[in-house]
C-alpha cells in the first residue's frame, strides 16, 4: 500500500453501540501494528467531567468551554480524566445516559474532532472508532468500515460485558441509535466507499482475517 499522508494510514470504523467496533479494531490494531483510538470514551471523557463538575450537558455553552479545557487522555491503557483514571467510570449508567446530548453539541464535536486529527498526526494513523470518523472526521481514510450487528446480538454482547437484561439494553440500544441517527451533526451513517461488515454470528478472528483481505485489495 502507498502512504503519502497520514489519512492515508488511517483505518476508519464507524458503526452503532454493541456492534463489535471496539473489539474488531483493537484486534486489526494489533495485527496491522497500528495504534488504536476509541473516540467513543472522549465524548464520555467529556459527559463525565461534565456530570462531575455538576454541569448539566444540556448547558452547550458551557459544556463546549469544558470539553476546549479538559485535559483527557484516550489510550488502550485507559481514559484519565483531569489527571485522574477514568477507565471504568466513563461506562456507567449515568455516563452513558448523558453522552447523546454531548455527542449532539457541534463545538464539543469540533473539539474532538480537531483532538483526533492530531492524535492521527502524532501517531503516524491508526485504527479510529466511533461513529463519524469516515464520513466527517477522515473522509480520505484508507480503508472505511461500517461495522454492524442485529440489535438482539449487540445487546446479548452488551449484557455479556456488563451484565443486565438483554430486553433491557436492547432497548436502550435502539433509543441511543435512533439519537445518534437523528442528530444534525455528525449523524451515525456509512460513508461513501465504507464496506458494510455484519459481525452477526461471526468471531473476532472471522471479522479481522475479512477486513485484513479488504485491505489487501485497496
Ligand atoms: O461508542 P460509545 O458507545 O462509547 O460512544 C459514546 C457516545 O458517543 C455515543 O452516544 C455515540 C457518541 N459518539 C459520537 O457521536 N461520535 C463518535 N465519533 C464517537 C461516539
Amino acid at each position: 500500500m502507498t502512504v503519502s499522508n497520514m489519512a492515508g494510514r488511517v483505518i476508519a470504523i464507524d458503526g452503532p453501540a454493541g456492534a463489535g467496533k471496539s473489539t474488531v479494531g483493537r484486534a486489526l490494531a494489533h495485527r496491522l501494528s497500528l495504534d488504536y483510538l476509541d473516540t467513543g470514551a472522549m465524548y464520555r471523557a467529556v459527559a463525565f467531567a461534565a456530570l462531575r463538575r455538576g454541569i448539566p450537558v444540556t448547558d452547550h455553552e458551557r459544556v463546549a468551554e469544558l470539553a476546549e479545557a479538559l485535559e483527557m487522555d484516550v489510550s488502550e491503557a485507559g481514559v484519565v480524566v483531569d489527571g485522574q483514571d477514568a477507565t471504568a467510570a466513563i461506562r456507567t449508567r449515568e455516563v452513558t445516559d448523558a453522552v447523546s446530548a454531548v455527542a449532539a453539541n457541534s463545538p464539543v464535536r469540533e473539539e474532538l474532532r480537531a483532538r483526533q486529527r492530531r492524535w492521527a498526526d502524532e501517531h503516524g494513523g491508526g485504527v479510529i472508532e466511533g461513529r463519524d470518523i469516515g464520513s466527517v472526521v477522515f473522509p480520505d481514510a484508507l480503508l472505511k468500515l461500517f461495522v454492524t450487528a442485529s440489535p438482539r446480538t449487540r445487546a446479548e454482547r452488551r449484557v455479556g460485558e456488563i451484565g443486565g437484561d438483554v430486553d433491557e439494553v436492547e432497548s436502550s440500544i435502539a433509543e441511543r441509535d435512533r439519537r445518534d441517527m437523528s442528530r444534525q451533526d455528525g449523524p451515525l451513517r456509512a460513508a461513501d466507499g465504507a464496506y458494510v461488515v455484519d459481525t452477526t454470528g461471526l468471531g473476532v478472528d472471522d471479522v479481522v482475517d475479512h477486513v485484513i483481505s479488504l485491505l489487501d485489495d485497496q
